[in-house]
């Protein structure tokens, strides 16, 4: 199922490309992910509008630099990127506050003066207000937002512009497993055009104490951040989850080269999701994997981009070679 809402004289439109299928996953991601061992949830339920909010104030904070690693990057490159691609349109998923692909759209606005952006997110909150945002500040820019989620609802998003820039910022492909990893980069190319290209952003190993700090700030933001989720699973499901029974822990896990982060059951209890008649039972200690954000090294991004059906074409690092852009042109489609 599919609506579309146009607000601002058609300026921007609202994609909704499954409105109800937000709480039918849930459920069903609830019952395959709590009741099997080791318990997990799907990372995208953090993004309610609080959740939201405070992944925004964790980008803000001196020990998350992947935000800060990033933004440099693009402020350094963004005008060489544009005029390597002269993109019509820059397609985003996972878009959030947009605030880094603002850097693109700023840097495309030195070559003309009309540009069509197509975020994708799964939190509709924060697409309709960094839409507003950037339509404020950039008047000629056209905005085509989907809500949706990316990994199940790709082959309903429709891009009907020629030489598309297509991005994924923030490190998001470093929430996926390797398979995840592998069918959303193809998923992303058979989208695609032939002349369209991809930029990725991505996190690269490093010190494990940079890393651990990074998933620990000081603040407690991350914290918040994790706990939150429990507060989305009983608003939408009438739960009765006490979230100062739970605690949030993360590390790095060096055998998998990836953050594992973690709410932790502070006692033995039994929890209930009133609305699908669910008792859960933790064991003191016992876990809830929330979410994995793998590291890679330069050579195994490049091999899954490579395997995936993309050449990687400009590579940027900043100095300390923290964080990494991804340039790559689409190969033929066979
Ligand atoms: C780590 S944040 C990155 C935000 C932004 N791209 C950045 O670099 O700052 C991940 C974003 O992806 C969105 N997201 C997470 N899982 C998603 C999914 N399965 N489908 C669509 N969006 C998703 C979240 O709502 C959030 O805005």
């Amino acid at each position: 199922m599919q609506e579309a809402v146009k607000i601002d004289s058609g300026r921007f439109q609202l994609n909704r490309l499954s409105p109800e299928q937000h709480v039918d996953s849930l459920e069903e991601d609830v019952y395959t992910g709590l009741l099997s061992r080791p318990r997990s949830l799907p990372p995208k339920y953090f993004y309610d509008e609080r959740g939201s909010k405070l992944f925004d104030q964790i980008c803000q904070t001196d020990e998350y630099y992947l935000t800060r690693a990033e933004s440099a990057l693009l402020k350094k490159h963004a005008d060489e990127i544009v005029s390597t691609v002269r993109p019509t349109a820059i397609v985003e998923y996972g878009s959030g506050t947009s605030e880094k692909t603002e850097l693109l759209i700023q840097a495309a606005n030195q070559h003309y003066d009309w540009l069509h952006y197509l975020p994708l997110d799964v939190c509709e909150e924060i697409l309709i207000e960094s839409s507003r945002r950037l339509l404020d500040r950039y008047p000629w820019l056209s905005i085509d937002a989907w809500h949706g989620d990316f990994l199940q609802d790709m082959q309903l998003f429709n891009n009907s512009h020629t030489r598309s820039l297509y991005t994924f910022l923030g490190s998001s492909l470093g929430n996926f497993s390797y398979d995840e990893a592998s069918q959303f980069l193809r998923d992303v190319r058979n989208t695609a055009n032939d002349d369209d290209w991809f930029l990725l952003g991505i996190d690269l190993v490093k010190d494990h104490s940079i890393l651990n700090a990074a998933y620990n700030d000081i603040e407690g933001y991350t914290a918040a951040f994790n706990l939150n989720l429990l507060d989305v699973l009983n608003q939408a499901l009438d739960g009765d989850f006490n979230t100062e029974k739970f605690e949030h822990h993360a590390f790095f896990d060096i055998d998998n080269s990836r953050v594992e982060m973690r709410l932790r059951s502070c006692c033995r209890q039994t929890v209930t999701l009133r609305d699908i008649d669910l008792k859960i039972e933790f064991e003191d200690g016992e876990h809830i994997t929330t979410e994995y954000s793998r590291k890679y090294t330069a050579d195994s991004i490049r091999q899954l981009l490579t395997s995936t059906g993309f050449s990687p074409e400009h590579v940027y690092t900043g100095d300390n070679n923290e964080f990494m852009l991804i340039l790559s042109r689409c190969l033929k489609k066979r």
